[in-house]
């Protein structure tokens, strides 16, 4: 499985979107955290400022929704230009209807775990999903730790996904810095998210390459 990196813009200089989405040019995908103030106790930005970042962003977009109600507007996401899009399974009401509603927009499907919601409930509807999001924190925050915890739900996971053949990707989000990718890498993850790592870095695209480097050499 090839590794991606996608770096989350949630702790970037807001005020120079542009120049930051520029910074990393290097990623696969820029992650761009979607926050209501209900599904988590911060608030961050709506679709008008997910559809400036596509609109210059030069990698595509993957938008993380930590949001109530996304059965009601993710789809807006995906019709905005977004190449993958992720909700909340604790906060949808019809995860598999919504998932095909996005690959029907053209989107990728994805969905996302906080760190205590179990992996099982998806096992017999992996088809339905082309990424699953593990948090490796709590979601609403940049810059906290890694939760070494998920990862044997994140081994069961890629044992799941492995032994039924499918091209499922997972994701880690939260805490991920060249201290952590190894493990997660080696626990089964292949898609990866930074945010302080990356922005806190003198150049963004050599600490993109250093963390794809060290996931590369433990990815499954
Ligand atoms: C947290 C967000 C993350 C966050 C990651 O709720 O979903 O994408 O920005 O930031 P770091 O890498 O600093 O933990
Ligand atoms: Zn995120």
């Amino acid at each position: 499985m090839s590794v991606v990196i996608s770096p989350s813009i949630l702790n970037s200089d807001l005020s120079d979107l542009k120049g930051e989405l520029e910074r990393i040019s290097g990623a696969d995908f820029a992650h761009v955290d979607v926050m209501d103030n209900h599904f988590v106790p911060n608030l961050s930005w709506g679709l008008p400022v997910v559809e400036a970042c596509v609109r210059v962003s030069p990698v595509p977009i993957d938008a993380h929704l930590m949001i109530e109600n996304p059965d009601r507007w993710a789809p807006a996401y995906a019709e905005a230009g977004c190449a993958s899009v992720t909700f909340h399974l604790e906060a949808a009401t019809a995860p598999i209807k919504l998932a095909r509603e996005l690959r029907a927009l053209g989107a990728k499907a994805s969905v996302a775990l906080r760190p205590s919601t179990p992996f099982e409930p998806l096992v017999d509807h992996l088809h339905e999903f082309d990424m699953v999001l593990l948090m490796t924190v709590e979601p609403g925050f940049g810059g906290q730790s890694f939760i070494e915890s998920v990862m044997p739900k994140l081994t069961r996971a890629r044992k799941a996904v492995s032994s039924a053949g499918l091209d499922v990707r997972l994701q880690v989000d939260g805490g991920v810095s060249r201290a952590t990718i190894e493990r997660a890498a080696e626990a089964g993850a292949d898609t990866f998210v930074a945010g302080s790592a990356v922005y806190s870095a003198e150049n963004a695209n050599d600490e993109i390459a250093a963390l794809r480097e060290l996931a590369a050499a433990h990815v499954h």
